[in-house]
């Protein structure tokens, strides 16, 4: 099994370097390549995702990330984000699984990530206008919905799927197709929720949710405000998914240039992706788990400074390892 790293960028480098430990003590016989990505990768040859990089992911069996993106290139042509956009197309990891559990709080977003406005026709009129351009094939929204169901039938049976049809056309072929599937899977109670609705749902009731899936932005928002309402960005983790391919496994937040190169990142939300990638990529749910036990105990014993504590990086990263160490109780 071979597990390519793409440190990336900011606080990447140093919340890698947990996973890096982590992994090698949960499944040592796992193969950990690091490849040039992001804005390091700019700086290094010029491009956010150099060949090499997208080779030797295209290889593995499992992509783990940390963060692409800094403020020197904010307004450059080359930007490190686009690696992040391409990967995700060149692998086809069409479904973006999100988990946020916090509490009462126990659901899973499922975000389309390689269509959408992301991905959509761009470009400046000869008057100056700017645009993007939002567009679906059902057969896009067809599959995703598929996952975000089969989820649902995993978990509660019930699934959110979140639209802007009273605005959108896009949003009313996003209806029908996802209507249209819900036949297949009886077992799963779908509901349909306008975008601003969800939005103010997650905040006010939470609890109520149990899989929600939507467009590739609508999905990019939503997981920000999901990700707040579960301790935030520090905790909040993702796997992207496509048909048997390898998955990418990175967290939610960015780059976090204010606080890289301090050692005090919050490596919870990465080793959280490496719990998904364990149970989603490597096929290995007893250390996901583990792992998952682990940081849950790490985040009460030895909280960083964006919980409310004053752990390191390095604190934290040794909490887990003393954890995951531990013999499995009888
Ligand atoms: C995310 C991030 C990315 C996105 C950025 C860094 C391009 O915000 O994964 O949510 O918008 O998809
Ligand atoms: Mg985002």
């Amino acid at each position: 099994m071979k597990v390519v790293l793409l440190p990336g960028d900011g606080i990447g480098p140093e919340v890698v370097d947990v996973a890096k430990a982590v992994l090698g003590a949960l499944v040592p016989e796992v193969e950990l390549e690091e490849q040039l990505f992001g804005g390091a990768a700019i700086k290094a040859t010029g491009e956010p995702l150099p060949p090499e990089t997208l080779a030797a992911s295209k290889a593995a069996d499992a992509i783990l990330i940390g963060a692409a993106g800094l403020p020197e290139y904010d307004a450059a042509e080359v930007r490190p984000e686009q690696g992040l956009i391409r990967l995700r197309r060149e692998l086809d990891v069409y479904a973006n699984l999100r988990p946020a559990r916090q509490g009462a709080i126990d659901f899973l977003i499922v975000r389309e990530l390689v269509a959408g406005l992301y991905y959509g026709a761009r470009g400046e009129r000869p008057d100056g206008t700017v645009f993007d351009t939002c567009e679906y094939h059902p057969a896009q929204i067809d599959r995703v919905a598929r996952r975000a169901f089969a989820l649902a039938g995993e978990r509660a049976n019930r699934l959110t799927s979140v639209d802007k049809a009273n605005v959108l056309d896009t949003s009313r072929l996003w209806r029908r197709v996802v209507a249209g599937l819900a036949a297949e899977y009886p077992e799963v109670e779908l509901e349909h929720m306008l975008v601003d609705n969800a939005a103010m749902q997650i905040v006010l009731a939470p609890e109520q949710f149990d899989v929600l899936v939507m467009e590739n932005t609508f999905g990019d928002i939503l997981s920000d405000v999901a990700a707040g309402m579960t301790g935030g960005l520090g905790l909040a983790a993702s796997a992207s998914l496509g048909d048997g391919g390898p998955g990418i496994f990175e967290p939610v937040h960015g780059s976090a240039p204010d606080i890289a190169g301090r050692g005090i990142a919050n490596p919870a939300a990465t080793l959280r992706s490496v719990a998904l990638m364990l149970e989603h990529g490597l096929g290995r749910p007893g250390e996901a788990r583990a792992l998952e036990a682990a940081v849950d105990d790490a985040l009460v014993s030895t909280p960083t400074p964006d919980l409310g504590g004053s752990a390191s990086t390095d604190d934290f990263a040794a909490a887990v390892l003393a954890r995951v160490a531990e013999p499995a109780a009888p």
